[in-house]
C-alpha cells in the first residue's frame, strides 16, 4: 500500500485533522487536532484532559481523517459528533477502529511515546489508509476563520477570558462575506456550544 504522506494531503507543517480514536470499551471519539509534520517526521500533541489523551494511551491507534466540513470541526471540537458520523475499519489484529465516514481520506497511525505528561508528544508510524476523493478546494477565508475562531472556543471553555469571545467575534466579518451556509452555520453553532 502506498502511504506517501503527501498523497493524503499531511504536508510540511501543521495540518489540521480530526483525528478519530476508541477508548478501550469501544467507544469512538472524534476531535480536531493538529498532525505535525517537520523533517519526514510526523508528531502530535495532544493536551491531557481531552478524551483523545486518554485513547491515545490507552490503545495507542489513532486515525487522521482529513475532512473540509467546518461543522465537523466545531461540534467534534465542542461537543461529541453523533455515532452515525464514524464508520469502522478493520485493524491488522481483527480490532473495530473507527474513522469519519464522509471524509476525504484516512490514515492510521500507531503512536509511539515514552511518558505521560501534561502534553503527550508522540510520534506517528503510518498503518494503514484510504484516499476516498480528490477534491478540488481553493482557499475560503471563511472556512480558515471558523477554524481559528473555534481552536479560540476551545480556549474560551477552558479559560472563560473575555478576550477570546472578542477575538472570536472578530471573524464574523470575514465569515459572512466570504463563507457558504456550511462556514455561516459553523461559526453561529460555535456561539450555541460555548
Ligand atoms: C483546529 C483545531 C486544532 C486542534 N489541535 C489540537 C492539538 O494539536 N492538540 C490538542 O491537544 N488539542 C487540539 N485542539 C483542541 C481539541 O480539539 C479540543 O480540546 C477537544 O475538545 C478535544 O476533544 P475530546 O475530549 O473529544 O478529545 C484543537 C482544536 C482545533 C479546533
Amino acid at each position: 500500500m502506498n502511504l506517501e504522506l503527501d498523497r493524503y494531503g499531511l504536508w510540511e507543517g501543521i495540518n489540521e485533522v480530526i483525528v478519530t480514536t476508541v477508548s478501550l470499551d469501544g467507544k469512538p471519539n472524534a476531535a480536531p487536532i493538529g498532525i505535525i509534520r517537520r523533517e519526514g517526521k510526523l508528531m502530535v500533541r495532544v493536551y491531557n484532559g481531552s478524551q483523545t489523551y486518554s485513547n491515545i494511551m490507552e490503545t495507542r491507534l489513532l486515525a487522521a481523517n482529513m475532512v473540509y466540513d467546518p461543522v465537523l470541526f466545531v461540534r467534534s471540537a465542542l461537543s461529541d459528533v453523533d455515532d452515525d458520523v464514524f464508520k469502522f475499519i478493520k485493524t491488522d489484529n481483527g480490532e473495530d477502529f473507527p474513522v469519519i465516514a464522509d471524509c476525504n481520506a484516512w490514515m492510521l497511525f500507531e503512536a509511539e511515546f515514552n511518558s505521560e505528561n501534561t502534553v503527550l508528544v508522540a510520534e506517528l508510524h503510518p498503518v494503514t489508509g484510504t484516499i476516498r476523493q480528490q477534491e478540488i478546494r481553493p482557499v475560503n477565508r471563511a472556512f480558515n476563520a471558523v477554524i481559528e475562531a473555534v481552536i479560540l472556543a476551545t480556549r474560551y471553555k477552558i479559560f472563560r477570558k473575555d478576550k477570546y469571545l472578542l477575538q472570536i467575534e472578530s471573524y464574523s466579518n470575514t465569515i459572512y462575506k466570504c463563507g457558504g451556509s456550511t462556514e455561516k452555520n459553523a461559526y453561529d453553532l460555535i456561539f450555541r456550544l460555548l
